[in-house]
């Protein structure tokens, strides 16, 4: 659109204009139809325009539209803390909202530091979290993120935060190695991290459960979580979880660490939540945190203007109540088992797919320049953006990332369709994927980065 006055996310993209959306679709100005087979960034979960979700906001817009909540807490925040306890892994107690992932992270390291100064225990100021990670582009959550790409820029204002190699079985498991034992190796480096800086002065370890934006759907190998769990209570460090992108039912579980078998002390919560209808983002807390606040200095140093906005808490708590009536993540798990096998059929033997992986409806492809070496294209290409052109043109949205492989080089595509998505659909976000990846490969055959990486990769002429 030119003559915009917003600084869009790339100055100077023409971007479509969205005015309709409808389940899986969404229609531009221009009239064309697109599937939003990525809801944005995972986010919405279910579809557009769900007539249960609008119907929430009404009754709750005319009820009352905002309380601050230095005044007043309302009934819909109330009931929507409690729904997410209920259904929170074991330990969780209580719940703090936020208007999205960002805030969440930024609250959660804030709780974090903060238990730790009521228990006495100041001298702990550290946190360790892992490389090829994203936690939100705020100074706090940008720190503790390991992805070099994001975090270049603003280097020199961010905290000190301690970064491990993240579990990441495609690129860093040993051709001879047992996923166990290179999910044991994996979480060593935790415990190495730790005994290097002194335990005692660190807070806590961050972990995407399944790495998302800048990793695409990397599952961790077995049994790496039950080990990072070991180790932070072995040492005394909470365990922090930044579900923002992974949960909330995109797994295929409402949250994806019940499906490595642990529980954190603080779980963050953000897209799926409100699926797109209100920015609402959440961290949920162990109760034995919030009780050393409580018994300590007895409130939380932490607040935004917006915390607990009935709108979108009257959202959320319709996303979960139809989610549940409609055992929407048991279709997750099919449609998604269907997916990755649609993926694996389109893309098993391509020349520059490396890996189909994921869970749920949370499902990427890993893009290589050469499969034997793995070596990624050269960042130059823009291989992510091609194919994002690309899939646009097809009436397709997916997400497509760069930096994959170290922070930098490497390219992804995450595919995360709404979980009332069907069979159909399915089918075709894979043939159209498939036709936007061969046409955005082929105009990328005509940069010279390209060639350059193929035969750095391969020793050969490239293709
Ligand atoms: C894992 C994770 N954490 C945090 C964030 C930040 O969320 P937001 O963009 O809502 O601030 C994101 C966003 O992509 C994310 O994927």
């Amino acid at each position: 659109m030119s003559g915009s006055r917003i600084v869009h996310r790339s100055i100077g993209a023409d971007l479509p204009v969205a005015v309709e959306g409808s389940g899986v679709f969404i229609r531009d100005a221009a009239g064309k139809r697109y599937i939003d087979a990525s809801g944005g960034a995972a986010v919405s979960c279910l579809g557009h325009g769900h007539p249960d979700i609008l119907k929430a906001m009404r009754v709750q817009m005319d009820k009352l539209e905002y309380a601050h909540t230095s005044f007043f807490t309302t009934d819909v925040a109330e009931a929507l803390a409690d729904d997410l306890v209920r259904h929170a892994p074991p330990g969780i107690g209580r719940v703090y909202f936020v208007s999205g992932g960002s805030e969440a992270m930024e609250a959660a390291l804030k709780l974090a530091r903060q238990y730790f100064v009521e228990r006495g225990e100041p001298q702990r100021t550290r946190f360790i979290a892992r490389r090829q990670s994203y936690h939100g582009n705020t100074l706090g959550a940008l720190a503790v993120g390991g992805h070099a790409g994001r975090r270049e820029m603003f280097a020199p204002l961010l905290f000190e935060a301690h970064h491990i190699e993240p579990c990441y079985p495609y690129r860093h498991r040993r051709p001879e190695e047992e996923e166990e034992a290179y999910g044991r190796r994996a979480a060593a480096a935790l415990e190495e991290k730790l005994v290097e800086l002194g335990p005692e002065t660190v807070i806590a370890f961050v972990a995407e459960p399944i790495v998302g934006a800048t990793a695409g759907a990397v599952t961790s190998a077995p049994g790496y979580f039950k080990t990072i769990r070991e180790i932070c209570d072995r040492h005394g460090v909470l365990l922090i979880l930044d579900e923002v992108m992974c949960g909330m039912g995109r797994s295929g579980t409402l949250h994806a660490s019940e499906q490595e078998g642990i529980a954190p002390d603080i779980m963050t919560v953000a897209k799926g939540l409100g699926a797109g209808y209100q920015p609402i983002g959440a961290v949920l807390l162990a109760e034995q945190i919030f009780a050393a606040i409580a018994a300590g200095s007895g409130s939380f140093r932490h607040g935004h203007t917006y915390i607990c906005h009935p709108i979108p808490c009257a959202a959320a708590l319709a996303v979960q109540q139809v989610i549940r009536r409609g055992n929407l993540l048991d279709n997750v798990r099919r449609q998604g088992d269907r997916l990755q096998a649609g993926l694996e059929e389109r893309f098993g033997n391509h020349a520059h797919v490396g890996e189909v992986r994921g869970r749920g409806l949370f499902r990427a492809i890993e893009l290589v320049a050469d499969r034997g070496s793995k070596a990624p294209f050269a960042p130059g290409v823009d291989l992510a953006g091609r194919i994002k052109r690309a899939a646009m043109a097809r009436g397709l949205c997916v997400y497509s990332a760069q930096g994959t492989a170290d922070g930098v080089s490497g390219d992804h595509v995450l595919i995360a369709p709404p979980f009332i998505v069907d069979g159909e659909t399915i089918d075709t976000i894979v043939e159209r994927l498939g036709d936007a990846v061969d046409a955005a490969i082929g105009e990328a055959r005509e940069r010279r980065e390209f060639t350059s990486r193929c035969e750095a990769a391969t020793g050969r002429q490239a293709v």
